[in-house]
């Protein structure tokens, strides 16, 4: 049986991926911060799920959480980060700004970081990650969220050249959705809000492809093609 964790399983992708390892014969620790949500998913598979809770912004708290929970399975093959925050924030609120920050690059820093040392040092593991379109252009109206995912999805390459620079089996995928049907789905004429059970089934096979990025559901390659190469007189007015 193989071993993975999901950060942020408690809701979205994250809940689908989960049910999608389940089914594929993986033993999974989830985490979360909102343990009752944890709690009611390892009722519903209480062979296949462990959990843990714990804030990934929270550091310290996050990599004893974290060792607990490799013990606990004896073991990781994969560890995949699917928690994640982000407002639309017109107003530059730095609460808010904070907040998506903390999240995702802080805390998003120190569990990749803590992953790729226990690969590093197992010689082999696969770490997955989802960051987003969003991360391809700034945003006026959420700067953080877009921001953050620019990070992302630098970091990831970043390991993910340090992954193949060690000759072992230590892979790093960035997996970037479009629209997703999800809490995270924020803003006034969302288009192309792909279902979560269909996105996570692409992703699961991103990841048994070990691809270095998938842009998922597959359309959104067509957006994240013309997002990238937009001239910038043309996206400032959007
Ligand atoms: N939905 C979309 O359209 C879309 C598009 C592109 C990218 N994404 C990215 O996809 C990822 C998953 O989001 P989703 O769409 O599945 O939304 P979601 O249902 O809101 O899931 C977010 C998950 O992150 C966890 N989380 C948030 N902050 C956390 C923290 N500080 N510590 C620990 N866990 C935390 C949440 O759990 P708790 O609240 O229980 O802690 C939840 O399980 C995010 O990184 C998001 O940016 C989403």
């Amino acid at each position: 049986m193989k071993k993975a964790i999901i950060i942020g399983a408690t809701s979205g992708m994250g809940k689908g991926l989960a049910k999608v390892l389940a089914e594929n014969n993986y033993k999974v620790g989830l985490t979360g911060r909102r343990t009752e949500l944890l709690h009611a998913l390892k009722n519903e598979n209480p062979d296949s799920f462990l959990i843990k809770s714990f804030d990934i912004s929270e550091p310290k708290i996050a990599v004893e959480k974290l060792e607990e929970l490799a013990t606990e399975l004896d073991g990781i093959d994969l560890l995949i980060i699917s928690a994640g925050t982000g407002d639309i924030n017109e107003n530059l609120d730095f609460e808010t700004e904070k907040r998506t920050i903390d999240t995702n690059v802080l805390g998003f820093t120190c569990v990749a970081d803590w992953a790729f040392h226990y690969f590093e040092k197992q010689k082999s593991g696969h770490l997955v990650a989802i960051s987003s379109i969003a991360g391809l252009r700034g945003s006026r109206q959420a700067p953080a969220y877009n921001a953050s995912k620019a990070y992302q999805i630098n970091y990831l390459e970043g390991l993910r050249i340090k992954a193949a620079k060690l000759k072992d089996k230590v892979y790093v995928t960035d997996i970037r959705p479009g629209l997703v049907d999800t809490a995270m789905a924020k803003g006034e004429g969302l288009f192309w809000v792909m279902p979560v059970e269909k996105t996570v089934r692409q992703i699961y096979k991103a990841i048994r492809k070990r691809k270095k990025y998938a842009y998922v559901t597959k359309r959104w390659r067509i957006l994240a093609s013309l997002l990238k190469h937009m001239p910038g007189i043309i996206y400032d007015k959007m």
